[in-house]
């Protein structure tokens, strides 16, 4: 089978490649033309881990290539993926859906055969429809159908969330197109990967939907985490007795400083002004939205209560920029709440993050940037740990306190025991652990 994949950002780079090592034929299209000479030469721009092998391997034996035009790919495609970015639009909280229209027109220009039109970016409920109805508006003839097929994956594991996904998502109205999703998604049957099939609103929706679910239960923890400070509980505890319950499940409990990324903060918003406009506000996406941004933005109180709540002239450590592990990327990274309120409350602030300090750099001006930890540590009043890279599981104590000026370590992922940090002489705080 042959695809076209348009937009070679994260989504559509990784469904790019993954198809590919399914077997199809793919072309992965980006009007950027740095970014496709990169590409053609083998050079990702994002890190994501097994990315660059991926591809590499693909475009080898001949089934992944690229262009800056989806012309003349799209004449023979069986599919054309839209993977281009939906950001939110500046102002309202809306998905800004230009890019994915634009596109949607071009795909109509080009159509000359028949081709399943499929939605990859996370679209609002109705997008689908309104990309039908402008494709017959430019293409009156055109043979085609709309398919939304959400992506779920997770950026640092994003391969292994496409090759073994809990389950796919396909909204389409015909037999025709769903052959041809069930056929590009073959590889998976043969896994028992759950299929499911539904109508274009539902399969959009189905998204927001999941996002928004995660998001008020990372939010949820964290407020119990909250509630646990105060009454000498523990939250690691509480989650694991909670999410042993079938009907809860364990993901996504683990207490921390606030999701941030591309796409919680994003589609929570986005199906907020949504739900809003459709006159059925959802209070509880509402709530987990406000509370997680001023979660994000109380943290760097935290590390100043740390400090004696006086951070003016003394040094901290930021090990950690990025919003999660195994990615660059700095998307409503709660680092960028926590390091420049503690400059505005006079700190010296020394980082160091693994992947994302060439990203972290443009964002965050004043910083020290580190080669690692311990040099991020040095002579530092505090050290405070925001995102939980491996590499900062297994630091060696003893020449943490060594290079530290004092030993306050503030670990906002819970990724060490308190009593082993305490045995070691430090002064520890964590999230929701008495
Ligand atoms: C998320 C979803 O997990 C994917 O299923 C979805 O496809 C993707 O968004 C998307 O819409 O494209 P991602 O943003 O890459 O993936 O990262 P997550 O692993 O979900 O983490 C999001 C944020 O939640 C991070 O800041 C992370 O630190 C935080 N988090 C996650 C917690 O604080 N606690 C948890 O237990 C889990």
């Amino acid at each position: 089978m042959k695809i076209v994949v348009l937009g070679a950002g994260y989504v559509g780079l990784v469904s790019a490649a993954c198809f590919a090592e399914f077997g199809t034929q793919v072309t992965c299209v980006d009007q950027s033309e740095e970014k496709i000479d990169a590409l053609s030469k083998g050079r990702i721009p994002i890190f994501e881990p097994g990315l660059d092998d991926l591809v590499e391997r693909n475009v080898r034996n001949g089934n992944l290539s690229f262009a800056t035009s989806m012309v003349p790919a799209i004449h023979d495609a069986d599919a054309v993926f839209i993977a281009v970015g939906t950001p939110t639009r500046r102002g309202d909280g809306h998905a800004d859906l230009s890019y994915v229209y634009g596109a949607a027109r071009e795909i109509a220009q080009n159509l000359s055969r028949y081709t399943v039109v499929v939605t990859k970016s996370t679209v609002p409920v109705g997008t689908g429809h309104e990309i039908a109805r402008l494709i017959r508006e430019t293409n009156p003839t055109a043979e085609f159908d709309v398919c939304s097929n959400p992506e779920f994956l997770r950026e640092g594991s994003a391969i292994n969330d496409f090759m073994r996904p809990d389950r796919v998502v396909i909204g389409c109205e015909s037999d025709r197109a769903a052959a041809v999703m069930k056929a590009l998604y073959r590889p998976l049957y043969l896994i028992e990967t759950p299929m499911v099939i539904a109508g274009l609103e539902t399969a959009e929706l189905t998204k927001y939907a999941a996002n928004a679910f995660l998001a008020a239960k990372i939010t949820f923890i964290n407020e119990i985490a909250d509630l646990c400070e105060k009454v000498g509980a523990d939250v690691q505890t509480v989650a694991k007795g909670m999410g042993l319950d079938g009907r809860i499940g364990r993901k996504f409990l683990h207490a921390g400083p606030g999701y941030g990324g591309s796409c919680f903060p994003k589609d929570t918003l986005a199906l907020m002004r949504t739900s809003q406009d459709k006159g059925v506000p959802m209070r509880l996406v509402e709530a987990t939205i406000d509370v997680n941004n001023r979660r994000k933005k109380h943290m760097a109180s935290r590390i100043m209560a740390a400090c004696g709540d006086v951070v003016k002239g003394k040094t901290i450590a930021i090990l950690g920029v990025t919003f999660k592990p195994n990615t660059d990327d700095m998307r409503d990274s709660v680092s960028l709440d926590v390091i420049p309120a503690l400059q505005e409350a006079g700190a010296v602030v020394r980082a160091y993050d693994p992947e994302g300090m060439d990203e972290a750099e443009k964002l965050l001006p004043g910083v020290i940037w580190c080669k690692d930890a311990y040099e991020a540590m040095h002579g530092a009043d505090a050290a405070a740990i925001l995102t939980e890279w491996n590499e900062f599981r297994a630091l060696d104590p003893a020449r943490m306190k060594a290079v530290l000026k004092s030993p306050v370590l503030v670990d906002l992922r819970n990724i060490y025991k308190p009593e082993d940090m305490r045995a070691a002489g430090f002064h520890y705080t964590s999230i929701g652990r008495a």
